[in-house]
């Protein structure tokens, strides 16, 4: 089944609070975001997507049977980087292990790539996150090497990888 991603709307922040509002998720992601993580909190972060400057973050709801049930987004650097894009997903957990990330990942850069001058998109995931690192092997991004104790997350000093996907020549 293709996965199905779209534009947020006001309406998801119940089911994108469900999602985001669990330590399994959170624990695998940047800190800052709270938690619990409310509707509320989920409200101002759809407003924030829906109001941002044109072509500075591509954020999307993946949607499972009309619910909104993660997220992919991609956010341009600046400066030097401003052809660059980082890639960040989740999904919730009971929809863990039906393809729906690499589907929204795939979707997503193909988006990209299609709509914008990007040239390079990149994802760090810590190294010990099988499942995401499975991700973005699966969608067709290189592992470029290990960054070694280049975060501080839950009191632990850890490793992240840095994985890229060149836009495809010819584009
Ligand atoms: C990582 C995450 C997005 C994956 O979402 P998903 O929809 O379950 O992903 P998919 O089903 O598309 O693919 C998951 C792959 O990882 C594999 N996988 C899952 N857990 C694994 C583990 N512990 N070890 C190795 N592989 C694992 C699955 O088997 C699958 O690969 P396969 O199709 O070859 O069998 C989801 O688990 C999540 O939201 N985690 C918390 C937040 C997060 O880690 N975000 C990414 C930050 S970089």
């Amino acid at each position: 089944m293709e996965t199905v991603i779209r534009p947020w709307r006001s309406a998801d922040s119940a089911s994108l609070a469900e999602a985001l509002n669990n330590k399994r998720v959170l624990d695998n992601l940047r800190d800052g975001l709270p938690f619990p993580y409310t509707e509320c909190d989920a409200a101002q972060y759809i407003e924030a997507m829906l109001s941002a400057p044109p072509g500075s973050v591509y954020a999307f709801a993946i949607d499972c049977g009309g619910l909104a049930v993660g997220s992919v987004s991609l956010t341009r650097g600046v400066n030097i980087h401003r052809r660059t894009a980082e890639l960040g997903y989740y999904v919730g957990e009971p929809y863990w292990g039906r393809g729906l990330a690499t589907g929204a990942v795939r979707a997503a850069c193909e988006y990209v790539f299609g709509h914008s001058d990007i040239v390079r998109i990149f994802a760090e995931p810590f190294a010990a996150n099988a499942a995401s690192r499975r991700v973005l092997e699966k969608s067709g991004f290189r592992l470029e090497g290990v960054l070694r104790a280049n975060a501080f997350k839950n009191g632990a000093v850890l490793d992240m990888c840095m994985y890229s996907l060149l836009r495809p020549s010819g584009r």
